[in-house]
């Protein structure tokens, strides 16, 4: 029967660690740390994230900024907003909601943001830094919380076969990126990938983060492995769910996250996290 990860808990315990550490940082620098967070047009799932990572400022002591902006806004507009967010000294983070809508050209903007104020390391600077192992780089938010989750467990990720379902710049590519940093042997699949199964079965630790309801049953996975679900979905009652079915694969893993509760939580912790260091940067 698999442990829980209780990543809301985890969460919980960084934001607590975090709180005490920008409370220092605000006294010994004077200010406190800023992020700047631009959304545009009004996307459901989208208002949620940003009203959750605002919450998430105020619960830490970091000062934020919204820029709500109506979805008609031009590239030209956006473009201006973030020059003009990245020469303001008191800005430490900058972070642009995707999706953005079809009009604007997400690409362009992100590589626009100043990497040393790009939060979310999305830029090809970030990523290039991860790529180099470089720690002075600014990381993904949701692949660093999985790295917190995995570590929580507190099994050796040394010679670990990892096997990432899923290649987003955003979560897949970076997730591979870091469990190869701690010595797995990592696999990436993908949705052209021939008989998943026979890989995910061979898998220690399984992240997935495909966007595909409950695609990972418990006949794919490892007796005892580690297993990471990064999908949000709704299955066909409306209900909140993973990529992985939990019913099925609880029973088999070793360790399991739940979704809601699980990654979730993390990501914006590790977005306080990286606007500390951001800030930390911009002294
Ligand atoms: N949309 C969904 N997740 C994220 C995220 O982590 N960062 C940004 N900027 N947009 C998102």
């Amino acid at each position: 029967m698999g442990k829980i990860i209780d990543g809301k808990a985890i969460a919980t315990a960084l934001q607590d660690r975090l709180r005490e550490q920008i409370a220092y940082f605000s006294m010994t620098v004077g200010r406190k740390p800023k992020l700047a967070v631009i959304m545009v047009g009004e996307d459901p799932a989208s208002t949620i994230y940003v009203r959750n990572k605002i919450r998430a400022c105020e619960a830490v002591g970091v000062n934020s900024e919204a820029y709500r902006l109506a979805e008609s806004t031009e590239q030209s507009y956006l473009e201006e907003l973030v020059r003009k967010l990245n020469e303001d000294r008191s800005v430490d983070g900058i972070l642009v909601q995707l999706p953005l809508p079809s009009h604007l050209n997400s690409k362009k903007i992100i590589t626009l943001i100043d990497p040393k104020k790009d939060v979310d390391g999305f830029s090809e600077v970030n990523l290039g830094s991860l790529l180099l192992d470089d720690k002075k780089g600014l990381y993904s938010c949701t692949p660093l919380g999985i790295i917190q989750l995995i570590r929580s467990t507190g099994v050796e990720l040394a010679g670990k076969h990892a096997v990432v379902v899923g290649r987003s710049n955003e979560v897949g590519k970076p997730i591979a990126l870091m469990l190869l940093q701690h010595n797995c042997t990592v696999t990436i699949c993908h949705s052209k990938t021939m008989d998943l199964a026979s890989y995910t079965r061979t898998a220690d630790i399984l992240v997935v983060a495909v966007g595909k309801s409950k695609l990972v049953t418990g006949d794919m996975v490892k007796e005892g492995a580690i297993v990471i679900d990064v999908g949000i979905n709704r299955d066909a009652e409306g209900k909140l769910c993973g990529d992985v079915d939990f019913a099925s694969v609880m029973p088999k893993a070793g360790y399991i996250t739940p979704v809601p509760g699980g990654v979730g939580p993390m990501t914006i912790a590790m977005l306080m996290a990286n606007t500390l260091k951001a800030a930390k940067g911009n002294v």
